[in-house]
């Protein structure tokens, strides 16, 4: 059954299917969502980011006795922007809603905690992670780092200049992230003065597909089997999908999140620097709406992410949505319930054959003669 989908993406990286949970950041991918995925044969992904390098040692090592198939971890390695002069300014307008959640008023000092991706890259490759990807960027000594240890290498672009970049560089595939996607744009760079290229999957993946000759992944609002179907067809080897695994049980989205995301549609997320600084499709909320009426920019990235960073877990605690830093895609309405993630991958395999097996008659009657 799996025939008419399978690529030859799918035999170079050992899966059975092309299709990729993506990595989701924020402590919603869990080890036993990306075995879940590998195992029902799926490509799972791991996020580092924000892991400590033992968390991310302990969750390699969760995948690796739960499955025996490949699986990739994923770094953002978007670099800090500069520190802001002063964080008073966005630190009131917080404090508002520290105050409504019974919180104390916000650092006025804000530090980062030193970068751990050397480190946290050491223990991927030490314990033979197969597949490395990365997004915001691709900085070529990671990308030599990984092939050095017999990893391949995904680098997630948004438009055909970044995606000749990373091939350049030595991407084995590059992953087109349309507009619709939720969570960071992986745009590589990011200034205020920039305008953020905004090019649909639709649009963007058969460019992407003209311009490199490695494998390309779709990623952006692909949410059922219509949605893979779709994205071979306009070349890709495989698509990504993000929101649509936040609703498996084996993701740690909370019941809030989840609520949100089986009751909100296409309209209901918005690109926006306010969560993290860098900008990122995000369910607008009561959080968003007093940050946008602020009319304060948002601070450098990742500083916002930073000072809010009390807010959205104690809105975490209370299961309260909006105060969270919630990313979702645009492809909502096509959500459904939850499910388990093997169950999801099988669900998506059965569509996508379906929704081929409705091509066939097609090609018979054009076939026909006249
Ligand atoms: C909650 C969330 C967190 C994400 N975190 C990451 C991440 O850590 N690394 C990454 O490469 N992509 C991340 N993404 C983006 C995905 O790789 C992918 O581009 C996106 O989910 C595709 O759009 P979709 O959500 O409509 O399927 C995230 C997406 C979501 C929804």
């Amino acid at each position: 059954m799996q025939d008419g989908l399978s690529t030859r993406f799918c035999s170079q990286y050992g899966i059975r299917y092309p299709i990729v949970q993506a990595p989701m950041a924020g402590g919603w991918t869990t080890p036993e969502l990306v075995a879940a995925v590998t195992n029902a044969g799926g490509l799972g992904s791991l996020p580092a980011t924000r892991l400590s390098v033992d968390a991310l040692r302990d969750a390699i090592a969760k995948i690796r006795s739960a499955t025996h198939g490949p699986f990739a971890v994923n770094f953002l390695v978007g670099p800090p922007d500069d520190a802001p002069a002063d964080v008073n300014a966005m630190q009131l307008v917080l404090d508002e809603v520290r105050a409504e959640l019974g919180l104390p008023p916000g650092p006025r000092a804000l530090r980062l905690p030193p970068s751990v991706i050397a480190e946290q890259l050491g223990v991927a490759l030490e314990a033979g992670v197969p597949v490395i990807s990365f997004a915001m960027g691709c900085p070529s000594p990671l990308i030599q780092a990984a092939h050095s240890a017999g990893a391949r290498v995904f680098v997630m672009v948004t438009t055909v200049d970044e995606a000749i970049e990373a091939e350049r560089f030595g991407a084995d595939v590059v992953v087109a992230q349309g507009i619709e996607a939720g969570g960071h744009r992986s745009t590589f760079q990011i200034g205020l003065d920039k305008d953020l290229p905004q090019v649909g999957t639709l649009a963007l993946v058969p460019q992407v597909v003209d311009a490199v000759s490695v494998p390309v992944i779709a990623t952006g609002g692909i949410m059922d089997g219509r949605g893979i179907v779709a994205a071979l067809a306009l070349g890709a080897s495989a698509a990504q999908l993000g929101t649509r695994f936040l609703l498996t049980t084996e993701s740690a989205a909370v019941p809030a999140y989840r609520a949100w995301i089986a009751s909100r549609s296409e309209t209901s997320t918005r690109i926006t620097r306010l969560l993290t600084g860098r900008p990122a499709r995000a369910f607008q909320s009561r959080l968003l709406d007093r940050l946008e009426a602020s009319g304060l920019d948002a601070l450098p990235w990742p500083y916002q992410a930073f000072a809010a960073d009390d807010i959205y877990r104690a809105a975490i605690q209370r299961g309260d949505a909006e105060y969270m830093s919630l990313l979702a895609g645009q492809g909502l309405r096509l959500s459904q319930g939850e499910v388990g993630a093997a169950q999801l991958v099988e669900s998506l395999v059965q569509e996508a054959n379906a929704v081929l097996g409705r091509f066939a008659p097609m090609e018979t009657t054009a076939s026909l003669p006249s």
